[in-house]
């Protein structure tokens, strides 16, 4: 029998199709969201459709207090897989954006991501067995005019990964940054940003990038950025000034 995955952020978008695949695949789930409704929901279907034990937990991972009682929690669980995917943007010029959701941002995007792969990659090493995924963006590479705050946690996402990816290669411990473009989930909504060029120009499935994600999480993967266009653009940025990306990224965000 399989392990248990822990994902964080799973009552829609990219978390939940996450579940469905690692709950197909025979893992156990530990889902992780502040919607106790939607977790009961989306629990209830993976458990009738793919009879797989599955546990939620209500957590808001912006208070530290909530993500330390979480970690007490699946403290005696073998953890083979940490999917740190829960992650919200603030959108808006930096000097009119409420800092408090910012604050509440870089709790969710970096530290509680910070503090579960501290904690339950612990153990991972010591089982000498693990997986670990987390979501960074394309934001990652890119500053993001109107949404500076969000693409530099992303960057922090993306350069704490690597970093520990090497650091932990002896271990069997494998860390794996996802970096995905537009792709159509709350995220946008919940954001305030559907109508801004970036969602209206090539945005990608969930299911798609789930699925891509899922398959070089599987493969141990360094990084992998979602898409061919996605891809591309990276490499293009690493060619032009950076005063002309900033520039189309501006022309993005709007
Ligand atoms: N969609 C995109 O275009 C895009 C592009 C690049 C990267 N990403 C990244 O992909 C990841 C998944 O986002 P998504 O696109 O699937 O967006 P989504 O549909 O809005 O899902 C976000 C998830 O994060 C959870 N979450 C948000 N704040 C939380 C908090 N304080 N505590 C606990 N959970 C919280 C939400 O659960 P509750 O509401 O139940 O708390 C929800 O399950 C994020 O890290 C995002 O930055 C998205």
């Amino acid at each position: 029998m399989k392990g248990y995955v822990l994902i964080t952020g799973a009552t829609s978008g990219l978390g939940y199709e996450f579940s469905k695949i690692l709950a197909k695949e025979g893992y156990n789930l530990i889902l992780v969201g502040r919607r106790k409704d939607k977790l009961n929901e989306v629990s209830e279907e993976l458990i009738r459709r793919y009879q797989v034990y599955v546990r939620s937990y209500v957590v808001d991972l912006s208070k530290d207090n909530e993500i330390e009682k979480l970690c007490k929690e699946v403290d005696l669980l073998p953890i083979e897989i940490l999917i740190n995917n829960a992650g919200f943007n603030v959108y808006g010029e930096f000097t009119t954006t409420d800092l408090k959701k910012e604050e509440e941002m870089i709790w969710v995007n970096i530290i509680s991501l910070t503090k579960l792969t501290k904690i339950i990659g612990k153990k991972m090493v010591e089982m000498k067995k693990g997986k670990i995924m987390n979501i960074g963006s394309i934001g990652s590479y890119i500053p993001g005019p109107l949404n500076s705050v969000y693409c530099a946690t992303k960057s922090y996402v993306l350069s704490f990964s690597q970093a520990l990816n090497e650091e932990l290669k002896a271990s069997g411990v494998t860390v794996t940054t996802i970096c995905p473009g537009a792709t159509n989930t709350n995220f946008a909504k919940s954001a305030n940003m559907e109508s801004i060029q970036l969602f209206n120009n090539n945005v990608m499935e969930v299911t798609a990038v789930a699925n891509l994600a899922y398959k070089a999480l599987d493969k141990g993967k360094v990084t992998e950025i979602i898409g061919l266009k996605n891809k591309l653009t990276v490499l293009i940025t690493k060619f032009i000034p950076l005063s002309l990306t900033l520039k189309v990224a501006s022309k993005m965000m709007r």
